[in-house]
Parts: structure tokens; sequence; C-alpha cells
């Protein structure tokens, strides 16, 4: 089959179309012919040699796509050749076929098509289970920073489904359009001074859940932006691994930080989150309550384009590897 390689870690131009083995599936996985694959800024990492794959993952880029089963494990009784589906991956994803635990393949979301499908369990099952883990609740206020990103842009639209009024941080103008557009009560150039700007707009009171981008260079920022019992969910270090915490600012908000990574998570856990995503996200598809991703498509081979094209930090939503069109 092909597959995107990575020739040694480095730029976009490291990435080349390449004949490699098919995968191996085991008893309690599923082979998915690929109709596209999302890329995800981890994907960037992965490619630098800055974040290898999990013990056991798949050495290919690629954390979810959506496709069609082409065979079963013996075990797995629950899918069939020529179902359509979506998977998270550990890796494997940017490739014509890959294989997957059977836990972490679900059906499409209602309504949406097969491509689009491909750019949104990843982002899904990230917003989703840090906000069930931050019990984020109806009327609380919540904050994400980069909300035209592809986590920012579904964090948006799934807070206001719960019943939050959200601030969503972005860099540009454009961006801020995009995020009010996704229905954003508040939107702030983080080139600006935004713990003012939300200081001002929560009337002082905080914000009750931070799903933070940012890490060490906001952690000040965000433990003074906590409302009382707030919670800060650090998904990423964009901003650096290292920085003091202040115990005692913390410890006068009855705050939590709470720190999570996806990927690494056993296949048991996110098989369930998995489940969850199909009972309590997939129907807000259907309702319209979230909309799709807005998606910037490439061809698999055209892999370089699509890393250069989110490294320029130019896109808006999601962008996808287009691997067989005609599924
Ligand atoms: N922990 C996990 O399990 C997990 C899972 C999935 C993803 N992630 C991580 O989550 C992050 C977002 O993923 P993504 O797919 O949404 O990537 P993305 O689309 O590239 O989004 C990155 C966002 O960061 C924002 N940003 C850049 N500089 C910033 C700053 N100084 N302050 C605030 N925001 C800033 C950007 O905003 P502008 O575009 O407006 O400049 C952009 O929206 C990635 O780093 C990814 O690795 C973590």
């Amino acid at each position: 089959m092909r597959a995107i390689t990575v020739s040694q870690p480095g730029g976009p131009e490291v990435l080349r179309l390449d004949e490699v083995e098919m995968p191996v599936v085991a008893a309690d996985e599923v082979l998915i012919k690929v109709a596209a694959a999302g890329v995800n800024r981890a994907d960037l990492h992965q490619r630098q040699g800055r974040y290898p794959p999990p013990p056991g993952a798949s050495e290919i880029i690629g954390l979810e796509v959506s496709g069609q089963i082409a065979a079963t494990g013996e075990e797995v009784d629950d899918w069939s050749v020529g179902d359509r589906c979506v998977a998270l991956l550990a890796g494997g994803g940017y490739a014509e076929y890959v294989a997957a635990p059977a836990g972490q393949v679900l059906e499409p979301p209602p309504g949406m098509d097969l491509l689009t499908a491909g750019g949104v369990v990843e982002v899904a099952a990230t917003v989703y289970s840090n906000l069930e883990r931050a019990q984020l609740n109806d009327g609380e206020v919540f904050l994400v920073h980069g909300g035209a990103g592809g986590i920012g842009s579904f964090a948006i639209q799934y807070a206001k489904a719960r019943g939050a009024t959200v601030i969503a941080t972005a860099g540009s103008q454009d961006k801020i359009d995009f995020c009010r557009s996704l229905g954003a009560d508040h939107v702030i150039s983080y080139r600006e001074d935004w713990p003012g700007l939300i200081t001002e707009r929560t009337s002082g009171r905080g914000v009750d859940v931070i799903l933070d981008n940012m890490g060490a260079k906001y952690l000040d920022d965000h433990v003074r932006l906590l409302a009382k019992d707030g919670r800060l969910m650090v998904i990423v270090l964009q901003g650096g691994s290292k920085a003091t915490l202040d115990i005692a600012a913390l410890h006068s908000k009855r705050g939590a930080i709470t720190a999570t990574s996806l990927r690494s998570r056993p296949v048991l856990q996110k098989a369930a989150i998995c489940r969850s995503l199909v009972g309590h996200v997939w129907p807000l598809f259907g309702t319209g309550s979230v909309q799709p991703p807005s998606i910037t498509s490439y061809p698999l081979a055209e892999a370089a384009a699509a890393h250069a094209r989110l490294e320029s930090g130019d896109n808006l939503g999601k962008i996808i590897l287009v691997v067989d069109p005609a599924l």
C-alpha cells in the first residue's frame, strides 16, 4: 500500500509518498480502507522527531481517519466489511489502510460526509474528555485559546451546546471573526492584554474552566483568572513546560490543575471515550448544535503542503488528507 513516510526528522519536505507493507490486523482490530486522514498539530511534532509514537503504535503519522472496514480480526463481531467508520488512532493514519482497535472505531457522525468525518474524532475526543473531566456545567464560563484552530473551533461549539458562556482567544482579525461565527460569546486577541480583558468581561468573577494550550507561559495568568472552584485543563505546552506555581493563589480559588494526553491513554480508556462520543457528541452534529468542521483538504501525496499550511498559522478549522475520495 502507499503511505506517507518520514525520511528523517525535519521540515515538511521530509514527508514522502512511499510503498510500505500492509498493516497486520490483530484479533481485536479492524483493517480500515482510508477515505481521509485528519492532520493535527501533534503530527508536525512527530515529523520533527519530537513526539515519537507510543510503544507498539505504527511509525506512520496520523491520529484519525475516516473510511470503510476492509477486514475484521477474529474477535471482532460488531463491524462488517464495507461498514463506513471513523477511528481514533495512536498512529498510522496517513496511509491507504490502517489497523485500529475495534473499540476506537465509531460510526461517522450523522449527516456528515465521509471525507469531512476524517477530521473530527481526535478533536472531539480531546475536547469531550477534558470538559467531562472538568465537569463543565450549564451556566459556567469557559475559556479556550486558539478558538479558530482544530481544537478551539470544536471546543467553542461543544461548550456552547453544554450551556456555557464561551470566551475564545485568537491571533488575527479573520480568526476572531471566525470564532464569533462559531458562537463564542466573547472573542479576544491573545496579542492584547487578554487577562485584563477577560477580567473586565467577567466583571472580575473569572473563568470556571480553561482549556489551556500554552502551559508555562500562561500559568500565572490562568491561576489568577480562575473563578472560585475553577478548573485549569492543560492539554499542550506550546508556551513551555516549567513555571513557578503560586500555590497560595490556587488555594484562594479552591482551584484544580489537570494535565491530560489522549494519545498515550490505554485502549480501554480510549474505547470508553469513543462510546461516549457516539452517545453524547454525535447527536449534536445531527441536530446542528455543532457544525461539521471547516475543512481544507490536500491529496495524500501532498502531505508536505498540508503540514506547511498548518505550520504557517494561516489555516482556519481542520486540515485533512484525502486518500480515497471514491469511498
Ligand atoms: N493533550 C491532548 O490529548 C491533545 C490532543 C489533541 C491536541 N492537542 C494539542 O492541542 C493543540 C491544539 O491543537 P489543534 O489541532 O487545534 O492545533 P491548531 O489548529 O494548530 O491550533 C493551535 C492554536 O494555538 C493558538 N495559539 C498560538 N499561539 C498562541 C498564543 N500565544 N496564545 C494563545 N493561543 C495561541 C493558535 O491560534 P491562532 O491560530 O489564532 O494564532 C491556534 O489556534 C495542539 O498543540 C495539539 O498538539 C493535545
